[in-house]
């Protein structure tokens, strides 16, 4: 039992778009929760036992961080964990960019022993950044899903990952078929969905890699357990979407192959989303399906400029991720900063709060998880992250200058990295603590 003390930000709700105040006033909107300078206690069963304005009984052993931010668990919703390697590889555009540095870093991952070691170096990654929970994309291969898992059963994290489905239009050295691959996934789903903190997600690498036969077995694993997640790539970029229009010159547009067989539910994770039409958002609005917002990959890989306006305007559930290796890093307060930026490009302004929702609460409710990760909410698991507001004078002066709340958040989300990291918990254990400089 430990109680830490700090000042605490989450959400208990989504936060009106593009508002920073409530209307007609100073303070944050109610979906804001601002407990600055309280105590969050934390059981012995890892969860959240209670937040309070006053120390805790002696009972309760103190870290005290006071003018600490401390916040809910980063999620990243999506994420490839053997492409750390293929960060900021120079001049490529995605499909390009897949053949020339990707499928042969992936193909590394075929050595179960790669895949372990990488797989570590991942996790202990995220954790590094401030990210407690993610839906990972693995390899082809299925011992690298199991070596995920693995890991994050040790760390006691919530991770949603699976086998990467891919039987056509990429090297043999990464190309599964759709009886072996069938059988990877049952095997896998057996294993690890519900075990530990991990759950399964059928992952359709995207349209191209998969013909129709492994769609159709993909979409019949969905529909043989709904508890299940969906992940893939849609209409990321414009090359893509025309490449999907020639192979499923039947389907409406690049979703609807995906709905078509089965794979568009309330639990599927659709990374990117830039090349959407409003009957598309509509699709994805009905189903409760995600939208996963990768700014900086889109950025770097020259694909196009998400219109989150739009999706919200739509009723769809935006989440945020990194996309790593097309995104160049794994820090969600820079994944923040890029989507305000991208949202500005289209005189749009996103709020610190609208950011920071979808990165911890809002990432969790699109997952299905809000009651067990995302806010610092009693009962909820413990994953949290301390920062600290400033590092170094510079960056301390212009926090110093902010003059509500939102400045502040905002300038932090801004200006923040893993410099500003001091420790992550997960389920009430410290997995990563910062070298006392
Ligand atoms: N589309 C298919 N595979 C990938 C991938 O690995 N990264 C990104 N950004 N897009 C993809
Ligand atoms: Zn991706």
């Amino acid at each position: 039992m430990f109680a830490l003390r700090a000042d605490l930000l989450d959400f208990v709700a989504a936060p009106p778009w593009g508002e920073a105040f409530e209307p007609g006033g100073t303070a944050p909107p109610a979906a804001v929760r601002w407990r600055p300078d309280h105590w969050l206690l934390v059981g012995d069963d890892g969860r959240i036992a209670a937040v309070q304005s006053d120390a805790p009984d002696p009972r309760w052993r103190r870290e005290e961080h006071p003018g600490r931010l401390l916040l809910p668990g980063f999620v990243d919703t999506h994420v490839h964990s053997p492409q750390l390697g293929v960060r900021a590889s120079w001049g490529t555009g995605l499909l390009d960019w897949l053949d020339t540095y990707t499928f042969p870093a992936e193909g590394a991952w075929a050595d179960p022993e790669v895949a372990a070691r990488g797989s570590e170096q991942f996790l202990d990654a995220l954790l590094a950044h401030g990210t407690t929970a993610a839906a990972v994309f693995p390899t082809v291969h299925r011992h690298s899903a199991a070596a995920l898992f693995e890991g994050a059963a040790r760390r006691g994290m919530r991770v949603v990952a699976g086998k990467v489905l891919m039987d056509r239009h990429a090297p043999d050295f990464l190309r599964d078929d759709v009886a072996g691959a069938e059988r990877d996934c049952v095997d896998l789903i057996d294993r690890w969905h519900g075990h530990a903190r991990c759950s399964y997600a059928v992952t359709v690498r995207f349209a191209p890699t998969s013909t129709p036969q492994q769609l159709a077995m993909a979409g019949s694993l969905c529909r043989a357990d709904p508890t299940l997640y969906m992940q893939t790539h849609v209409a990321e970029s414009r090359d893509e979407v025309r490449w999907v229009a020639s192979l499923y010159p039947q389907a409406r547009s690049y979703l609807d192959v995906y709905a078509s067989h089965g794979l568009l539910h309330r639990r599927s994770i659709l990374a990117h989303g830039i090349w959407l039409d409003d009957h598309d958002r509509a699709a994805v609005r009905a189903a409760g399906a995600q939208l996963a917002f990768c700014p900086s990959s889109n950025l770097f890989l020259g694909s196009g400029l998400f219109d989150w306006r739009a999706a919200h305007g739509a009723g769809c559930a935006v989440s945020v991720a990194s996309d790593v290796g097309g995104g160049t890093h794994l820090v969600q307060t820079r994944t923040l900063a890029e989507a305000y930026k991208v949202q500005a490009l289209a005189g749009q302004r996103l709020t610190a709060w609208s950011a920071l929702h979808a990165a911890t609460l809002g990432a969790a409710a699109a997952l299905g998880l809000e009651h067990e990760i995302g806010s610092l909410e009693p009962g909820r698991m413990a994953d949290i992250a301390l920062w600290d507001w400033s590092a170094g004078a510079l960056d301390g002066e212009r926090m110093d200058l902010a003059r509500n709340l939102h400045e502040k958040a905002f300038a932090w989300m801004t200006l923040a990295d893993e410099r500003h990291l001091v420790g992550t918990w997960v389920a009430g254990r410290r997995m990563y603590a910062r070298m006392p400089s």
